[in-house]
């Protein structure tokens, strides 16, 4: 399998609770980290932008079981290719709550990155997508993101 980054956009269907959030983030990280994949998930009160890394097939089949999730919709496939490297190796799947970032910093980041300071990724690049999450990847949700990531092998041998 080859090694491949996808990148997409998607519309909440209703705003989730911030516990809802973090138990969604924490299955994701579970499954996973079963199938290698990594990545970054940023939300605000009506949207997701997420990154995936992994496996091409694993990946491929994941995107497909998250574009089935009556949670949201509209997704909008921003990039999908081989990368030679992950930028997310440490974070089964990093969470960051995109609200909760301190207003000033925020917009600064995103006026950055895209064409202006509000979050919508639908107007985005996969790359300035992916420098926007680059970019926040210091910033993630204390209660949920900050899990490293942690191959199974290496607890064995632990
Ligand atoms: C925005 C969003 C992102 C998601 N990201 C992942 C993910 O990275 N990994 C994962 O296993 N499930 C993720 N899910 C959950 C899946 O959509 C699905 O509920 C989960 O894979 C269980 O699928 P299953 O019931 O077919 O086993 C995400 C859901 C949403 C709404």
């Amino acid at each position: 399998m080859r090694l491949v980054r996808l990148i997409y956009a998607s519309r909440s269907v209703r705003m989730l609770p911030m516990g809802e959030m973090v138990s969604l983030l924490e299955q994701c990280r579970q499954k996973n980290q079963e199938l290698d994949i990594t990545g970054m998930l940023a939300f605000s009160r009506d949207g997701f932008l997420q990154v995936l890394e992994g496996g091409s097939e694993n990946v491929n089949a994941l995107y497909h079981r998250i574009a089935a999730d009556p949670r949201h919709h509209q997704l909008a496939l921003l990039g999908f290719g081989e990368v030679v490297e992950r930028e997310f190796p440490d974070w089964s799947m990093a969470g960051l709550d995109v609200v909760g970032l301190e207003a000033s910093r925020r917009a600064a980041t995103l006026l950055r990155h895209g064409t202006s300071a509000v979050f919508n990724p639908f107007t985005m690049s996969a790359s300035a997508a992916l420098r926007l999450l680059v970019a926040w990847r210091s910033e993630l949700m204390p209660c949920a993101g900050r899990e490293p990531r942690i191959p199974e092998d290496a607890l064995e041998e632990a």
